[in-house]
C-alpha cells in the first residue's frame, strides 16, 4: 500500500512521551559515551537530528561533562521554533557530507524507523564523514506485550508492524528493522556499534500515554488493515477500561545504539 507522506508529529504528542523517553534511553550507552568523549577546548558541539522540540538535549545534556553547543534540526519549523536555541532546519536525510564537521557528537531519538534505507544509509554516510560518536536512541524493534494478553494482540501488532514498513513515495519504511540496517551500515563503514534495549514499560501511573499510545497502535494497525475496524473497536474499548482501573502493563520494544568511529 502506498500513502501519502509525510506524517507531521504533534508536539502534544513529544510532550506526552518525554518523562517514559527518558525513563527508558540506556544510561549505559551514555557511561560508555562518556569514556569515549574527547575533552574540546570551548566545550562540546552535539548535532540532534530530528530534535522535535528539543527533548534529547533536555535528557542528555545533564549527563555529559562540560560546556556544550547544542545544533538542533528537524524539518519541522513549529517544532523547531519550540526547541528554541541553535536550531537547523533541515532534512536530516540530505546532509552535506560537511554539515556536521567539527561534531563532538551527534544524536537522535525516536527517528530512525522513520526513515526509507537509502535515506538512512545518506545519515550514517553523513555521521561517519564527522568522525565523531553517534548515540541514536529509541528505535522501535516491533516487540510489543500488553498484560493481561488478548487473543486480538497479535493481529494488531502484525498490521502495525506492516504500517510502519510501509511503501510511500519516498520509498519503503524501515520501521521495526531500522535498528539491524543502521547496525550493519555503520559496521559495513567499519564503525563498533553497541546496542541496548531501551523498552518504555508503562504501568498505572502512564494512563494518559498509554491510552495516546493504544489509540495511535490501533488507527495504524486498522489504516494497514480496514478489515481489522469492527474488533478493533471493541478491542480499543477494553483496553482503556483495563488501563483506567491501572490493570494493564504496555511493553513497547525499542533499542539504543552507540557507534564509536
Ligand atoms: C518521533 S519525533 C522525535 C522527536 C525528538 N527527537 C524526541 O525524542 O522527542 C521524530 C522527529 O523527527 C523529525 N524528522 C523526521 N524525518 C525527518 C527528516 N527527514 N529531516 C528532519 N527531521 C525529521 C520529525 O519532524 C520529528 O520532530
Amino acid at each position: 500500500m502506498t500513502t501519502v507522506e509525510t506524517v507531521r508529529v504533534s508536539p502534544d504528542w513529544l510532550e506526552l512521551r518525554e518523562g517514559a523517553d527518558a525513563a527508558a534511553r540506556s544510561q549505559d550507552l551514555v557511561r560508555l559515551l562518556r569514556d569515549r568523549l574527547s575533552p574540546v577546548v570551548g566545550g562540546l558541539v552535539i548535532h540532534d537530528l530530528g530534535c522535535g522540540t528539543g527533548a534529547m538535549e533536555r535528557w542528555l545534556a545533564p549527563l555529559l561533562p562540560g560546556p556544550q553547543e547544542w545544533i538542533l534540526h528537524d524539518r519541522d519549523p513549529e517544532l523547531l521554533a519550540l526547541a528554541g536555541g541553535a536550531t537547523r532546519l533541515s532534512d536530516v536525510t540530505r546532509l552535506e557530507q560537511d554539515e556536521l564537521a567539527g561534531a563532538s557528537l551527534v544524536t537522535a531519538s525516536a527517528l530512525l524507523d522513520l526513515l526509507t534505507e537509502d535515506e538512512l544509509d545518506g545519515l550514517v554516510a553523513a555521521c561517519s564523514a564527522a568522525g565523531c560518536p553517534v548515540l541514536f536512541a529509541l528505535s522501535v524493534t516491533g516487540r510489543v506485550q500488553l498484560l493481561p494478553a488478548d487473543s486480538f494482540d497479535s493481529r494488531v501488532a502484525a498490521a502495525f508492524d506492516a504500517h510502519q514498513r510501509r511503501t510511500t513515495p519516498r520509498g519503503r519504511l524501515l520501521g521495526p528493522d531500522a535498528v539491524d540496517a543502521a547496525v550493519s551500515a555503520f559496521r559495513r563503514l567499519g564503525a563498533e556499534v553497541l546496542v541496548r534495549p531501551s523498552p518504555w514499560r508503562l504501568g498505572g501511573s502512564d494512563g494518559d500515554l498509554t491510552a495516546a499510545w493504544l489509540t495511535g497502535w490501533v488507527d495504524a494497525a486498522c489504516e494497514q488493515e480496514p478489515g481489522l475496524a469492527p474488533d478493533a473497536e471493541l478491542y480499543l474499548q477494553r483496553r482503556f477500561r483495563e488501563a483506567e482501573a491501572g490493570c494493564l502493563a504496555v511493553t513497547v520494544g525499542h533499542a539504543d545504539l552507540l557507534v564509536l568511529p
